[in-house]
């Protein structure tokens, strides 16, 4: 292979580029990024950067020389089209590359609200300048309302509090991290944003975010209205896929590919926020926004490029950590609605504990709240497609 091209400069990508080399590609890599930044670690951009503890630079995911990596690096550029019968990629700037293999690696983009309205104090938060501009607002003491209390949400409410501010966040759903954890440990993270301060409104939507020139108030479903002087809007992400609409290639939520990483146009490949594939361990189509599945997965792509017709199917157990307050959530799975959970360690009430996650007799997932251990453990037994009850019985329970 002449040229592969990489695009989306962060972390899916740039493990990507990284293992290319590892594994002794030395053919040329084009590596296409809309954002001015070298890649930089998104989880912190929602806690430490918030809270004011660590530096921009201190964010950076590489620390060696990119030199090392011989790229023809283009920051700042948008991949605006592909063409798969031609393998042409083009880019904003009116030029074009040919591939021999490409990666798409774009990610997911925040997503605003509907009709949200071009207020200041209104931020979405998803790259590093969106966290500076937050890191600023907070600064000047405003009065706190966040929308949406999934991951980001909820970080960002909790790096609020650690700046002792007023704090509002509003959900729509019933408890917050819904989709992460499930109802009942929803309301466990419900309580202890509650017992920090945060003023959690549930079960009620945003009808409109209101002022003149500045944002002064949200405007809920209830009628009520909240006063303002930074809203963030937290309430998910969508693929970045925008510039495949014309290429033919599958689309649906993200790039939809098949378990080696690979797209439906021969040569295009997917990994990251963007990458929509079968999961045999669950058998479900899955698009996963984590930060383990990017650095998994760009690597697997890479791989599977490699590799050819001997590239292996990509397996993986989703996982995530979210830092509130003095916790650290991790959970390791798949949730759904009505999976059955059991307490088999410490005690929810100091929050310090492991729940087991089962549904139709397997195991399907593990949360732990500031108890690693259990985590690490049960992910290799859900990898290993245990039962729920061997699980228990491991368990001690
Ligand atoms: N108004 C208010 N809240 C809403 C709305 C709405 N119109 N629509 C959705 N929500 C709520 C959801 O109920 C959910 O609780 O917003 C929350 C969104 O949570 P996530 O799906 O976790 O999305 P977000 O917090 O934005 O994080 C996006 O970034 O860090 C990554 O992996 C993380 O996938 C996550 C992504």
């Amino acid at each position: 292979m002449e040229t592969i091209i990489v695009v989306g400069a962060s972390l899916a990508g740039l493990r990507a580029v990284e293992r290319l080399r590892q594994r002794g590609y030395a053919g040329r890599i084009v590596w296409v990024g809309e954002e001015p930044h070298l890649p930089y670690d998104r989880p912190p951009l929602s806690k430490e950067v918030l809270q004011g503890s660590w530096e921009v630079e201190r964010t950076a995911l590489r620390r060696d020389p990119y030199e090392d990596l011989d790229l023809d690096l283009r920051l700042a550029r948008r991949a605006t089209a592909l063409d798969p019968t031609t393998r042409t990629l083009s880019l904003d700037d009116g030029t074009s590359e040919v591939y021999d293999a490409l990666l798409v690696a774009t990610g997911a983009a925040a997503r605003p609200l509907p009709g949200q309205p071009d207020l200041e104090g209104i931020h979405l938060l998803r790259t590093l300048d969106d966290s500076l501009a937050v890191r600023d607002a907070l600064e000047h003491s405003p009065r706190v309302v966040v929308v949406g209390a999934g991951f980001i949400g909820a970080e960002v409410a909790a790096s609020a509090r650690a700046r002792g501010l007023e704090v509002v966040m509003v959900e729509p759903q019933p408890a917050p991290m819904l989709r992460g954890l499930g109802a009942e440990m929803g309301e466990v993270c419900g309580q202890i944003h509650r017992d920090q301060g945060v003023d959690l409104r549930c079960s009620l939507g945003v009808e409109a975010l209101e002022g003149s020139g500045r944002v002064e108030r949200v405007r809920l479903s209830d009628g009520s209205t909240v006063d303002a002087d930074l809203v963030v809007v937290g309430i998910g992400a969508r693929p970045a896929t925008d510039w495949l609409e014309s290429s033919g290639i599958a689309l649906d939520d993200g790039v939809l590919c098949d378990d080696r990483c690979r797209a439906s146009a021969p040569g295009v490949y997917a990994a990251g926020d963007v990458a929509r594939f079968d999961n045999p361990l669950f058998g479900e189509s899955m698009r996963i926004e984590h930060w383990s599945n990017a650095v998994d997965q760009g690597v697997h792509a890479a791989d599977s490029m490699l590799a050819g017709e001997a590239a292996e199917p990509y397996v993986h157990v989703p996982w995530f950590w979210s830092d509130q307050y003095d916790l650290t959530i991790q959970f390791a799975g798949r949730m759904r609605a009505n999976d059955e959970v059991r307490v088999i360690e410490g005690s929810v009430a100091e929050r310090k504990f492991a729940a087991l996650y089962g549904r139709e007799g397997r195991l399907v997932g593990v949360l732990a709240f500031s108890l690693p251990r259990a985590q690490r453990k049960f992910r290799k037994q859900i990898a290993a497609g245990m039962s729920f009850g061997d699980a228990l019985a491991a368990a001690g329970v």
